[in-house]
């Protein structure tokens, strides 16, 4: 089964309560979650390998550790995952960034990819996928099938909310694929929005309302 790490951290339950309050503007929405998904990226990548080098301190030589070159790929599912790329970037600034767009089939309720466009060595590099928001979890399901049928073997899902529905989908559907999550809500609803959530992402990051 895969794992869940579900955020515990002040700063990120503060930056989530702001963000769920409907009173937050597109600014400060934004900004807040650009910054979780920072401070998501320093969990998220607590498992990167290092390698010892030699360097010459002021005061002595010293060993010291490095990331030894693990290649990333971050990519956002269109559009909402935008919002989470560029805290990410502060922090891993030669990472390559993919998209994913998906919609869902009014008849099949289906999420259809309908633009995908990655780094051309993505096979070789472990894949942070972004969504704020993980509701059913078709979307993320989906985006990680298209990754996985392009050759990516390492997946971390990272989202700023998730639902108990979207978590356990996503965990049978993918046992192998790791899932960070600022907070678990109660519930969907019945228009398929989290309880209580924060909206829709998308259109609080853009301003689409
Ligand atoms: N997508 C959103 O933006 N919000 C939800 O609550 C569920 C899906």
């Amino acid at each position: 089964m895969a794992t869940v790490h579900e955020m515990d951290h002040p700063l990120i339950k503060h930056k989530l309560s702001l963000m769920r309050d409907k009173t937050t503007g597109v600014k400060e929405f934004r900004e807040a979650a650009s910054e979780i998904a920072m401070l998501m990226c320093y969990e998220a990548t607590r498992d990167l390998p290092l390698k010892e080098i030699t360097i010459e301190t002021p005061v002595s030589e010293a060993r010291v550790q490095v990331i030894s070159g693990k290649k990333i790929a971050l990519v956002p599912i269109l559009r909402a995952g935008l919002g989470m790329v560029e805290g990410i970037l502060e922090m891993i600034p030669a990472a390559k960034v993919g998209h994913i767009g998906l919609y869902r089939n009014p008849e099949t309720l289906q999420p259809i990819e309908y633009y995908c466009k990655l780094p051309s060595d993505i096979n070789e590099r472990d894949v942070l996928l972004l969504d704020p928001m993980l509701a059913t979890g078709g979307s993320a399901i989906a985006a990680i099938d298209g990754l996985k049928r392009r050759g990516v073997k390492h997946i971390k899902l990272m989202n700023l909310i998730g639902a108990p529905e979207g978590v356990a989908a996503v965990q049978k559907a993918h046992p192998d694929v790791e899932i960070f999550v600022g907070a678990i809500d109660e519930k969907l609803n019945d228009h398929g929005y989290i309880v209580p959530g924060l909206g829709d992402a998308g259109d609080r990051i853009f301003g689409t309302k």
